[in-house]
C-alpha cells in the first residue's frame, strides 16, 4: 500500500460536518434543550504577544473587506453596477491568473498552478469547494483564511491573496473563490514516493528541523494544526519547507484543560491513540504524534503505521508501542471510548520499537521514540525536540538555499497517485483481456474503473 491511499472510517462528509458544527457552536453559542442556539457570555481573551488570534483585526486586515468607495453615490437603480465595480483589499480577479494544471485534490479544495499575468510568477490556487451553496462561503474555509492571515513564519505557507471568479449564467458557471499561495515544487508525500529522488540524511535533518520550527511557532500561537501528514508539507527546490493546509486548524485554550474539541480530526495513519479512544480534551500533543509519524516516514521512506480501519490502526500502534498499562498511561482508562476500543483488540502486545527500528542511528531512534509516546502528557513538544542531540550530531542539517540542495523532479501526491492509478488500470486491462481470451471475461469497462477510482478518492480523508 502506498502513502497516497490513506483511508479512514471518518468520511470526509462527516468530518466536514463535525468541524462546521464545532465552529458554529463556538460562534453561536451552545444549543439549548429545544435545539435553538443561545449565546453564552463572551469568553474573556487573554491577549498575548504570541497569540495572533488575539490581535484585533482592522477592516484592512480582513479578507474580502471592501475598500472605501470614493465615487459619488450612483443614480438609483444602478447599485448593482457599483457592487460589481467594487474592489476588495487582498482580493483580486481570477482573470489575473492563467490556469496551468491541476496539482492537488482534497476534502476542502482543489489545487491548480496558475501564472499571475501581471508578474509572470507561478502560484498555487486552492479553489474553495462550496458544498452547500445556500450557506455561502464554508465556515471551514473562513477559519482557514482567518488563521493563515494571522500567521507569519518562514516555515508556514503564506496566503498571497484571495482571487474571485464571477459566475456566468450564459455558460452556467458558478462564481468561485480561490486562496492564492506561492507555488512549491513538491509535497513531502510525492517526494518520498518518487523513486527518482535521492534524499540525503543531512537533507532529512533539515526538513525535519524546519517542520519542527513551524510546529513550535504554531503551538506558541496556541494553534493546533490537526492534519499533520506528509502531503500537507510543501518543499521547494532550494530546500525550504512550509507547513500547509490549515483546513482543520483551530486556536486552543492552553490553560483550560476542560475545553472540548471535535474528536474527528487527523488522517488515520497520523492520528494519536487518545483520539481513537475518543479523547475530546486535548492539546498540542495531538500534533506531535503526527510529527513523529512524519519523522518515521522520512527515515524509512514509507508510512510507518498504516491501519486499514480505526481499530486496525490502534492495534498497529499497540504492536509498536505495547498495549497501554496503568503504570505508563494511567488516564487512558478514563477516555470515552476506552472500553469499546480495548475490547475490540483481543491480543495484548509488548513494545517492539527497538526491533522495528533497529536499522536507525541511535539519535534518530531515540528522538522518534519520544514522539511515539502513547501517553500525551509524556509526548515530547516541538520546542524540546529542537534541542535534541540528533540536530547537533553529524551529518549536520543541510542549509536551505545553499548547494546542499539541488532541484528534484517535481513531485506532488496527486500526480504520483494519478500515475499509479494509470499503471494499475493498465495492469487490470491487461489481466482482463487475458481473462477474456480464457472465456471468463466479465465485461469490465472503463466506467467500472472510474467507479473504483472514485470510491478510493472518496474514502481518502484529509
Ligand atoms: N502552495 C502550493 N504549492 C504546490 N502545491 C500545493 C500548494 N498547496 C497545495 N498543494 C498541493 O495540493 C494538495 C492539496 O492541498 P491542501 O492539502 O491544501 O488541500 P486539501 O483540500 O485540504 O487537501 P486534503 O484534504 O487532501 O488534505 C497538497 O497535498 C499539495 O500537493
Ligand atoms: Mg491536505
Amino acid at each position: 500500500m502506498s502513502n497516497n491511499e490513506i483511508e479512514s472510517s471518518t468520511s470526509n462528509e462527516k468530518k466536514r460536518k463535525r468541524v462546521k458544527e464545532e465552529e458554529e457552536e463556538e460562534e453561536l453559542g451552545e444549543i439549548s434543550p429545544d435545539g435553538s442556539y443561545f449565546s453564552p457570555p463572551m469568553a474573556p481573551r487573554h491577549p498575548s504577544q504570541n497569540d495572533p488570534l488575539s490581535q484585533t483585526f482592522t477592516e484592512e486586515d480582513l479578507p474580502l473587506t471592501p475598500n472605501t468607495v470614493t465615487s459619488p453615490p450612483p443614480p438609483s437603480g444602478q447599485e448593482n453596477n457599483l457592487i460589481s465595480s467594487r474592489s476588495f483589499k487582498g482580493c483580486s480577479k481570477f482573470d489575473d491568473y492563467e490556469p496551468i494544471k491541476k496539482i492537488g485534490e482534497g476534502t476542502f479544495g482543489e489545487v491548480s498552478t496558475a501564472k499571475h499575468k501581471p508578474t509572470g510568477r507561478t502560484f498555487a490556487l486552492k479553489k474553495i469547494l462550496m458544498h452547500n451553496e445556500k450557506e455561502g462561503m464554508p465556515i471551514t474555509a473562513l477559519r482557514e483564511i482567518r488563521i493563515l492571515k494571522a500567521l507569519k513564519h518562514p516555515n508556514v505557507i503564506s496566503l498571497f491573496e484571495i482571487a474571485f471568479q464571477k459566475g456566468d449564467r450564459q455558460i452556467r458557471r458558478r462564481g468561485s473563490i480561490y486562496m492564492v499561495f506561492p507555488y512549491m515544487d513538491h509535497d513531502l508525500s510525492g517526494l518520498l514516493d518518487n523513486k527518482n529522488v535521492r534524499i540525503t540524511a543531512a537533507q532529512i535533518k533539515s526538513y525535519f528541523q524546519q517542520l519542527l520550527r513551524a510546529v513550535e511557532y504554531l503551538h506558541s500561537c496556541n494553534i493546533l494544526h490537526r492534519d499533520m501528514k506528509t502531503s500537507n508539507i510543501l518543499i521547494d527546490n532550494q530546500g525550504n519547507l512550509k507547513l500547509a493546509d490549515f483546513g482543520l486548524a483551530r486556536d486552543f485554550e492552553r490553560d483550560n484543560k476542560e475545553r472540548e474539541y471535535t474528536n474527528m480530526v487527523v488522517t488515520r495513519w497520523y492520528r494519536p491513540p487518545e483520539l481513537f479512544m475518543g479523547a475530546v480534551k486535548y492539546d498540542e500533543s495531538v500534533d506531535m504524534w503526527g510529527v513523529g509519524c512524519v519523522f518515521g516516514e522520512l527515515l524509512k521512506r514509507r508510512p510507518i503505521l498504516t491501519g486499514q480501519s480505526d481499530i486496525d490502526q490502534l492495534e498497529k500502534i499497540f504492536m509498536l508501542c505495547g498495549t497501554p498499562t496503568m503504570a505508563d498511561w494511567p488516564e487512558h482508562i478514563n477516555l470515552p471510548a476506552y472500553k469499546s476500543t480495548i475490547s475490540a483488540i483481543k491480543s495484548s502486545y509488548s513494545k517492539s520499537f527497538s526491533e522495528r527500528f533497529s536499522s536507525l542511528h541511535k539519535e534518530e531512534a531515540n528522538l522518534l521514540e519520544l514522539f511515539l509516546e502513547m501517553n500525551p502528557l509524556k509526548r515530547i513538544s516541538a520546542k524540546k525536540a529542537l534541542e535534541h542531540e540528533y540536530f547537533i550530531t553529524y551529518p549536520l542539517p543541510a542549509q536551505p538555499g545553499s548547494k546542499d540542495f539541488s532541484p528534484f523532479p517535481t513531485s506532488h501526491e496527486y500526480q504520483t497517485r494519478q500515475e499509479r492509478h494509470k499503471a494499475e488500470a493498465e495492469a487490470e486491462a491487461k489481466r482482463a483481456s487475458t481473462t477474456r481470451n480464457d472465456g471468463n471475461w466479465r465485461g469490465k469497462d472503463r466506467r467500472e474503473y472510474d467507479g473504483r477510482w472514485k470510491d478510493e478518492r472518496d474514502s481518502r480523508v484529509s
